[in-house]
């Protein structure tokens, strides 16, 4: 059984049936953490949680089905945490979705859709799951921890992108306000952001596509190759990568970060 960083440390991450969801919790079970995730893809999300347990415990890993808008699914989904894992000491707010259309085409249901999955369960996570961290967050060194996941798309702007640019410029700045209320309630929580650019996920090979239906890209090799050169490292990242940077601000080596905004982009906002 692993022994790490995260040792005795309870871990929901949302969003986690695939990319860079079950990555961080494979990190984090990596570092000694049980691991919760949950997602909407149930069939998805029980075999990634098995994936889990086989590397890293038996006990390490469970899934739980959660949609991310519904207070009442996080109702449910934080007493069963509390109830079964004995608390929570690390919420990573990740689930999120990506729709794309020129301004003056989207819809006000797409509009609405990717507020709700991207904001509003940003909202409720904070809303009902630091009550829980608090509790326990005196234990450990950092306190408890919120990661949440915004987008090199909440600093800089992109066409199309109208919609989920205003949910991940959203997700940052909550990130911020969250953060001095805990400080000045005295919660040991610290809460983050993290930006990544462009990440070899489902979601990822989505936004190739839009390079393609814009017109900057013939073909999805050539979108692909427009995609890499954005970033100033000219690749995409790994889940992987955007995992280690989860993994380092819900761990005690961030224990002075909080209200902060990690970029992880390759230099993709930095030009
Ligand atoms: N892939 C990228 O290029 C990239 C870049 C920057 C930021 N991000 C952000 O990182 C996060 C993870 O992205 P990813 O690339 O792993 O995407 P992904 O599409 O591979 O995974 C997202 C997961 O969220 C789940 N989900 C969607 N709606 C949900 C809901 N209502 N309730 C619960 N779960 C729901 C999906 O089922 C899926 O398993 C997202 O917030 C995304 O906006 C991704």
């Amino acid at each position: 059984m692993a022994e790490g960083k995260m040792k005795e440390r309870i871990a929901l991450i949302t969003g986690a049936a695939r990319g860079i969801g079950f990555a961080t919790a494979d990190a984090l079970a990596g570092e000694g953490a049980t691991v919760v995730l949950s997602d909407i893809l149930d069939e998805v999300g029980e075999s990634a949680a098995k994936k889990i347990k086989e590397r890293h415990g038996e006990s390490k890993a469970r899934f739980i089905h959660h949609d991310v808008t519904s207070e009442e699914q996080w109702i449910a989904v934080c007493a069963d945490i509390n109830k079964k894992e004995g608390g929570l000491d690390v919420l990573v707010n990740n689930a999120g979705i990506y729709i794309t259309a020129p301004i003056e085409t989207m819809t006000i249901g797409d509009f609405q859709k990717i507020m709700d999955v991207n904001v509003k369960s940003v909202f409720l996570g904070c809303k009902h799951a630091i009550p829980l961290i608090r509790q326990r967050a005196s234990r450990w060194k950092g306190g408890g921890a919120v990661v949440n996941l915004s987008s090199s798309s909440g600093i800089i702007g992109s066409p199309s992108l109208a919609a989920y640019c205003a949910s991940k410029g959203a997700v940052r700045l909550m990130t911020k306000a969250v953060a001095t209320e805990c400080g000045s309630r005295k919660h040991p929580v610290r809460v983050n952001s993290i930006h990544p650019g462009f990440v070899d996920t489902d979601m990822g090979e989505q936004s190739s596509a839009l390079a393609v239906s814009m017109g900057v890209a013939k073909s999805a090799e050539e979108a692909r190759r427009f995609t890499e050169n954005l970033h100033i490292l000219r690749r995409v990242a790994s889940a992987e990568e955007i995992a280690r940077a989860a993994l380092f601000l819900a761990s005690d080596d961030a224990a002075f970060m909080t209200g902060a905004e990690m970029v992880v982009d390759g230099g993709m906002s930095a030009r």
